[in-house]
């Protein structure tokens, strides 16, 4: 009696531990955050990122991978928007971002439209958010609620935007961890290590990292990469169609230095439309980066591009969940941070 009375007592404390544990790092985000205080906030950013992408449709692209930039680097908190200035040096310069990000204009224009309607209420970090499930959702791709309440950084860390962004020449264990690294919150592993045995809950953050990890790598159905970051692929791997190597080669001359600014699409098929195309390219061996060839290469995630290159729909759903699960990684929130009037600078 004592001791099964004793022991559900445990196991219910288990699952509140569980409950709490799994929801506090992103508690206070919700999707009706803003439904009082701002309620025309949806309609005010989708029709500044329609008109951008209507301007330039690899603007979309272009939203969605800030989003990106700032969520892997100390949580998505609006980081990488802040400018330098004499005495401070944010993230835009950091290798990933240095002549490579773009948008940051198309962000203050939205974030000056918001401000207009209601002032002080909107973090840039939402706004961007929003931004980047409007330009997937207007290019072809899924849409999802946005979870809202995060606030803005007072700081920005370039040595973390060096660190924590995946590069495209790395190996695939080394995606593997940077993926890892955010895919599950600090919270989520002591709620996992506490409640599930290690080595479960090691294999299910692995896998959890994996599949998030290859499915948002699934960005890279819309958007340009420069020369500089695909040359050694279309000189020196082997993992490549000889004719798709050799047209890209026409627009990156193998030495170092000259074009290393030309852009090729990311997605051979359709550059600007949001789909399961990229995976289709990786089984043909037409990925562009080393970073995307080697998500099917013979390895552990072989299956998972199969599996998206043939079901769309499975493709879309798994995107859409794995951009919420990046969108909650270390919100600012209570009154930590701050909602910064300009995005470009704390206030
Ligand atoms: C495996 C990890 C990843 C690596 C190594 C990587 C690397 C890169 C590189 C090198 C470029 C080209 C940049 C340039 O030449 O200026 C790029 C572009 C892009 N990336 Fe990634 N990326 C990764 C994951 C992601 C994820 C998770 C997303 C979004 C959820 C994303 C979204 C994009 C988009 C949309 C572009 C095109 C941007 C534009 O045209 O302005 N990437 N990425
Ligand atoms: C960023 O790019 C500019 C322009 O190409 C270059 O002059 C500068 O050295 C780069 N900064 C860093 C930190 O690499
Ligand atoms: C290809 O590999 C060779 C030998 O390692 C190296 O010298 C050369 O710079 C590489 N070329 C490119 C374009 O990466």
């Amino acid at each position: 009696m004592a001791s099964s009375s004793s022991s559900s007592v445990a196991a219910i404390s288990m699952v509140a531990f569980l409950v709490l544990f799994m929801g506090s790092s992103s508690a206070q985000l919700s999707t009706s955050y803003y439904s009082k205080s701002c309620p025309k906030v949806l309609t005010t950013v989708k029709s500044a990122v329609q008109s951008a992408v209507s301007k330039e449709r690899r603007m979309g692209a272009s939203l969605l991978r800030l989003f990106f930039h700032d969520c892997f680097v100390n949580g998505c908190d609006g980081s990488i928007l802040l400018d330098d200035t004499s005495s401070f040096t944010g993230e835009q310069t950091a290798g990933p971002n240095n002549n490579s990000i773009r948008g940051l204009n198309v962000v203050d224009n939205i974030k000056s439209n918001v401000e207009k309607e209601c002032p002080g209420v909107v973090s840039c970090a939402d706004i961007l958010a929003i931004a980047a499930r409007d330009s997937v959702t207007i290019l072809g791709g899924p849409s999802w609620d946005v979870k809202l309440g995060r606030r803005d950084s007072k700081t920005a860390s370039l040595s973390a935007a060096n660190s924590n962004i995946p590069a495209p020449t790395s190996s695939l264990s080394t995606l593997i961890s940077r993926f890892q690294a955010q895919g599950l919150s600090a919270n989520d592993m002591v709620a996992l290590s506490g409640t599930l045995s290690l080595s479960l809950s090691l294999s299910l953050s692995l896998s959890l990292s994996l599949t998030y990890g290859l499915m948002e790598t699934g960005a890279h159905t819309i958007g340009q990469a420069r020369c500089t970051t695909f040359r050694t692929r279309i000189y020196n791997e082997t993992n490549i169609d000889s004719s798709f190597a050799k047209n890209r080669q026409g627009s990156c001359p193998k030495t170092s230095g000259s074009g290393d600014n030309n852009l090729a699409p990311l997605d051979v098929q359709t550059p600007t439309g949001f789909d399961n195309d990229y995976y289709k390219n990786l089984i043909n061996q037409k990925g562009l980066l080393h970073s995307d060839q080697i998500l099917f290469n013979g390895g552990s995630t072989d299956s998972l591009v199969k599996k998206y290159s043939n079901n769309p729909k499975t493709f879309n759903s798994d995107f859409a969940a794995a951009m919420i699960k990046m969108g909650d990684i270390k919100p600012l929130t209570g009154s930590n941070g701050e909602i910064r009037k300009k995005c470009g600078k704390v206030n």
